[in-house]
C-alpha cells in the first residue's frame, strides 16, 4: 500500500498516517491512538492507508481577500481524491493587509513558523498551500522552503476590477490616488464613500501589480505553482480547475515523495524570479520576500545582481501602478507564461517546476493571444529597463530600493533640502501642519519606520505629500525612509534604507536642512554632510526607547531576532536547516 513504510538507502521511512507519530514511548500505541481518534471523523481503513495531502485553510472573516478559500479547498480535495490520495485540511494563521496591527509584515514570520511547524508536526506526504493576500504567499514559501516537504502553492487569485462614474478602479492604486484627491479637496465626501464600496468588488487579492499579484507571478516563475495559477481571476471557474489540478498534482507528489521545494527553488530559480520581478514592474516588497525565502535555503540574493538584471530586462507588463491595465487583462493576454516567453533569453529555462516540466516546457506552451497589448515585446517595452533600482551611498551603506517605473522622471536626478520626520508619530503630528516649513523641491525623510523601528517595517514609505503642498497641486516629491511601501503605490519613493535608523543607520543622523542627492541613473543616495560632522552626530545619537511589549512574547522575539531589509526581515534563527 502506498502509505506503508518505504526504504530509502536502507533507512525505513514512514509515510501517510504512520509518519511523525506523537511520542508516547511506544510507536505501536501512538499509531493505534492516532487511528482511534481519526476514526471519529468516519474515515475507513482504505482512506487512512492512502498517501496524505495536507491543505492549508487560510480562510478568515478578517481576510476578505481569501473569501474563495472554502471553494478552492473543495476543488483541491476533489483533485487529491481523483488521484487516489487522502486530503486533510488544517488551519494556519491568515493575514490581511488592513486587519493587521501594527502591520502585516510584523506577522509574516509568525505565519511562516506556524505553517512550517504544522507541516512538520502533522502526518502529510505533500501539502497544498493556499494563500494570496500580501504576506501570506511569502510566509508559505518560507515555510515550504524550511519544511522541505513536497508542496504546491495555490494563490487565491486577483479580484475583478471595480467601476465608478465610467472609470475603471483597482485596489489599491486607485485607493491611494483617490484618497490623495480627497485630501487635496478635489474629491467629495459622497464620492469617496461610494468609491469605498467599489474598489474591492469581489473576493480575491488586489488586482493591480501589487505585492499579491507580484507574488502570484513569482510562485509560477519559481516553479512552485501551476501555470496560470498566479493570475486567473479569483471568481472564475478556471481557478477551481487549477485548484483541482493542484490537488491532483500534490497527490502524485505525495506518492513519489518529490520533488521537494529545495529541488525546485534553486539559485537559478531565484534569479529567474528576480528577472520576472523586474519585467512585470512588480512590488518592491517581493525583493524582501524573495531574499527571505532564498535565505531559508542557503541562497544569498545580492542587491547588485538584482540591479544588474534591472539594467538589462525591460518592463513589459502594462499594469497599474506602472501602466494602465489590471490582472484580469494580464491573465487573458497570456499571463506569466507569455511574459516569460518575451524574456526567455534572460531566464534559465532548465529549472524544474512542481509539474515535473522544465520552465522551457512551461514557456513553450504559453498561450499566444493575438493583438493583445498588455504584455509587450522587448522591442516595444513600457520601460526600456527594469522596474526597480538599488541605490547605495553614505545614506544607505547596505542599500536602498526605488521603483523608478512608478516614479516621476523629473525627480530621477535631484538634490534638495531634507525635511526630517523622526517617526510615524512625528509625521502624523506635523505632516499636515499648515506652518510646516516645506517646499515642493525638498526631500522628505521618514525614519524609525524599519524592521525594528516601527516595528515590522510598515508600508509607510509612500507617506502623503504635506497637506499644504497637496492642496497647491503637488502630486509627487522624493520621499526616503527605512519603511516599505505597498506594491500598489506610486511616486518617487526610496525604501528599505539599510541599516535602519533604529539600529543606528545613517538615516538616524540626518537633520532638517541637510542636502541630499538622489541620482537614480548613477544609483546614488548621498547625504552632503562630511564624515567628521557625521561622527560627531553619531556620538550624540541615542537609540529610540524600546516599544511597549517588546520585553515579552512574540513582540519580544521579533525585536530580538528580526534582520534588516537586505536580509529579508526574517528572524536570525530561521536560516537554512543544518541537517
Ligand atoms: Fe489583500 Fe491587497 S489587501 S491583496
Amino acid at each position: 500500500m502506498a502509505s506503508r513504510k518505504r526504504r530509502t538507502n536502507g533507512t525505513p521511512k514512514a509515510t501517510g498516517l504512520r509518519q511523525g507519530l506523537a511520542t508516547y514511548g511506544d510507536a505501536g500505541f501512538s499509531l493505534f491512538l492516532r487511528k482511534a481518534f481519526i476514526k471519529a471523523g468516519g474515515y475507513s481503513d482504505d482512506a487512512l492507508d492512502r498517501p496524505i495531502v495536507g491543505i492549508t485553510n487560510t480562510f478568515s472573516d478578517y481576510n476578505p481577500c481569501h473569501g474563495n478559500v472554502p471553494d478552492l479547498i473543495e476543488a483541491v480535495k476533489r483533485g487529491v481524491m481523483l488521484a487516489g490520495a487522502l486530503p486533510m485540511v488544517f488551519p494556519t494563521i491568515s493575514i490581511h493587509e488592513s486587519f493587521s496591527h501594527p502591520t502585516s509584515m510584523f506577522l509574516r514570520n509568525l505565519m511562516s513558523m506556524d505553517t512550517e511547524e504544522m507541516i512538520r508536526a502533522q502526518p502529510m506526504d505533500s501539502v497544498v498551500l493556499i494563500g494570496g493576500c500580501d504576506k501570506t504567499l511569502p510566509a508559505q514559501l518560507m515555510a515550504a522552503a524550511s519544511a522541505d516537504r513536497p508542496a504546491v502553492v495555490l494563490p487565491v487569485g486577483p479580484m475583478l476590477v471595480g467601476h465608478f462614474k465610467g472609470e475603471v478602479l483597482g485596489a489599491c492604486t486607485d485607493c491611494r490616488r483617490l484618497w490623495g484627491q480627497y485630501r487635496a479637496g478635489t474629491f467629495s465626501e459622497t464620492d469617496i464613500e461610494q468609491v469605498s464600496e467599489r474598489l474591492a468588488p469581489t473576493k480575491g487579492t488586489c488586482m493591480v501589480m501589487g505585492t499579491a499579484s507580484t507574488m502570484g507571478c513569482i510562485v509560477e516563475t519559481l516553479g512552485m505553482g501551476l501555470p496560470g495559477s498566479g493570475s486567473i481571476p479569483a471568481t472564475h471557474s478556471d481557478r477551481l480547475r487549477v485548484a483541482e489540478a493542484s490537488g491532483r498534482l500534490a497527490a502524485e507528489m505525495a506518492k513519489k515523495q518529490g520533488p521537494r521545494p529545495s529541488e525546485i527553488m534553486t539559485a537559478s530559480a531565484f534569479r529567474n524570479a528576480l528577472t520576472v520581478l523586474q519585467a512585470i514592474g512588480g512590488s518592491t516588497n517581493a525583493l524582501v520576500h524573495l531574499t527571505a525565502v532564498a535565505r531559508r535555503l542557503g541562497v544569498n540574493i545580492e542587491l547588485e545582481e538584482f540591479d544588474e538584471i534591472g539594467r538589462k530586462v525591460p518592463v513589459l507588463v502594462d499594469l497599474k501602478p506602472s501602466g494602465d491595465h489590471y490582472m484580469e487583462h494580464f491573465h487573458w493576454a497570456g499571463g506569466n507564461s507569455r511574459l516569460m516567453k518575451e524574456i526567455r533569453t534572460h531566464l534559465d529555462e532548465r529549472c524544474l517546476t512542481v509539474s515535473a516540466r522544465t520552465l522551457k516546457q512551461v514557456i513553450d506552451s504559453a498561450e499566444m493571444v493575438p493583438n493583445q497589448t498588455v504584455i509587450r515585446t522587448p522591442k516595444n517595452p513600457i520601460k526600456p529597463t527594469g522596474g526597480m533600482a538599488v541605490l547605495r551611498g553614505n545614506l544607505a551603506p547596505r542599500g536602498a530600493v526605488i521603483k523608478h517605473a512608478a516614479a516621476s522622471p523629473a525627480l530621477m536626478t535631484h538634490t534638495g533640502r531634507a525635511v526630517v520626520f523622526d517617526s510615524l508619530e512625528d509625521l502624523a503630528a506635523r505632516g499636515d501642519d499648515p506652518n510646516l516649513d516645506v517646499k515642493e523641491e525638498d526631500i522628505l525623510v521618514l525614519r524609525n519606520a524599519g524592521p525594528k523601528g516601527a516595528p515590522g517595517m510598515p508600508e509607510a514609505g509612500s507617506f502623503p505629500i504635506p497637506m499644504k503642498l497637496a492642496r497647491a497641486g503637488v502630486k509627487d516629491m522624493i520621499r526616503i525612509s527605512d519603511a516599505r511601501m505597498s506594491g500598489t503605490a506610486f511616486g518617487t519613493i526610496v525604501l528599505h534604507v539599510a541599516p535602519e535608523a533604529a539600529v543606528g543607520g545613517p538615516l538616524a543622523l540626518v537633520k532638517t536642512g541637510d542636502r541630499i542627492t538622489l541620482d537614480v541613473p548613477k544609483r546614488v543616495l548621498k547625504l552632503h554632510v562630511d564624515a567628521k560632522e557625521l561622527a560627531a552626530r553619531r556620538k550624540k545619537w541615542q537609540a529610540p526607547a524600546p516599544h511597549n511589549g517588546s520585553g515579552r512574547g512574540y513582540t519580544g522575539l521579533f525585536h530580538k531576532e528580526v534582520l534588516q531589509a537586505d536580509e529579508g526581515v526574517d528572524f536570525g534563527f530561521l536560516g537554512p536547516a543544518k541537517s
